[in-house]
């Protein structure tokens, strides 16, 4: 579990707070990359204080590996949350704010995801408008419902700076989202609403980013690789395993300077 010590304590300003437990919230997180993350992060004992593992069905067939994983863990609590929904998120916030109290949330994950394919010709608005909702609106509303609880975790914290065990935010894009890389992949894979929707996401990041960093709240895209999931498919080149192992190293570098910054799950940065 070096990858995972490494987020809490192998900071820039790594000291002994930065030692300390953390609040952690992942959107997503029954299946794929969401639930590697649950589980790599609950398995290295005594690293995180709460990990709130959300999902939109936590009852449902998609669940079950969470709800098995949650049986042996105690430090996860599974919460309800369709990031389409906005009284959904609201609900959470309200139901890890009475959890977290005046510790606040240190890590939000924004991982939920959708990935429609399709060319310009084939896309139809529906699709943009679904995948829009999803992979847009829905990480920026959870990231302005769960601000409150980040901000208590920024001014509750005695690390000096930004720091991922401090308050930050991880939303999961797409290196599918650069205009650069597009001119060489868009051949082998179109996938317009996913693409666009992952672009639109990226610029609401760095927003963010602007808006929240004279509150030390740090705010970074990452591209996870192409993973073995069912977004990914069974052709893609890494295990979720390798993926979630690089991103939580990733994140443990993470300080200042990488705030509003597009990193891959092996820390090099990604163009816009
Ligand atoms: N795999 C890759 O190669 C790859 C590459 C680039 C970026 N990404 C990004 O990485 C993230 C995780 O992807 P993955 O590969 O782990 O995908 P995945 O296995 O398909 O899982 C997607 C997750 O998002 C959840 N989700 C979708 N819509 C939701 C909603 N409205 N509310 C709450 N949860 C919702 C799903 O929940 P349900 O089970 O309820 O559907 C599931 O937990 C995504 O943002 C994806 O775009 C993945």
């Amino acid at each position: 579990m070096d990858a995972l010590r490494s987020v809490f304590s192998s900071t820039p300003a790594a000291s002994a707070e930065n030692k300390m437990a953390s609040n952690v919230l992942i959107t997503g997180a029954n299946r794929g990359i969401g639930l590697e993350m649950v589980r790599q992060m609950v398995e290295d004992k005594g690293r995180v204080k709460k990990l709130f593992a959300c999902c939109r069905d936590p009852n449902g067939p998609n669940a079950e590996a969470l709800q098995d994983l949650a049986k042996e863990h105690p430090d996860i609590i599974i919460v309800t949350m369709d990031v389409n929904n906005l009284e959904s998120i609201k609900e959470a916030a309200k139901v890890v704010g009475l959890k977290v109290g005046e510790e606040g949330l240190n890590l939000l994950v924004n991982n939920a995801g959708i990935g429609l394919e399709g060319s310009i010709q084939e896309t139809t608005s529906k699709q943009m408008l679904d995948s829009f909702e999803t992979n847009v609106l829905g990480p920026m509303n959870v990231i302005k419902e769960f601000l409150p609880l980040l901000r208590v975790a920024a001014k509750a914290s005695k690390i000096s700076g930004m720091s991922c065990n401090k308050a930050a935010v991880i939303n999961m894009s797409s290196m599918e989202a650069s205009m650069d890389i597009t001119k060489y992949t868009y051949s082998e894979a179109a996938v317009v609403p996913f693409r666009v929707s992952k672009a639109a996401l990226n610029m609401v990041a760095v927003c963010a980013s602007e808006e929240l960093k004279k509150e030390k709240i740090l705010i970074t895209l990452m591209h996870p690789g192409w993973v073995r999931t069912d977004t990914g498919g069974v052709d893609a080149e890494i295990d979720v395993k390798v993926s979630v192992k690089g991103i939580l190293k990733v994140m443990g570098t993470m300080g200042e300077k990488q705030t509003g910054m597009f990193l891959d799950y092996q820390g090099k940065t990604q163009p816009w």
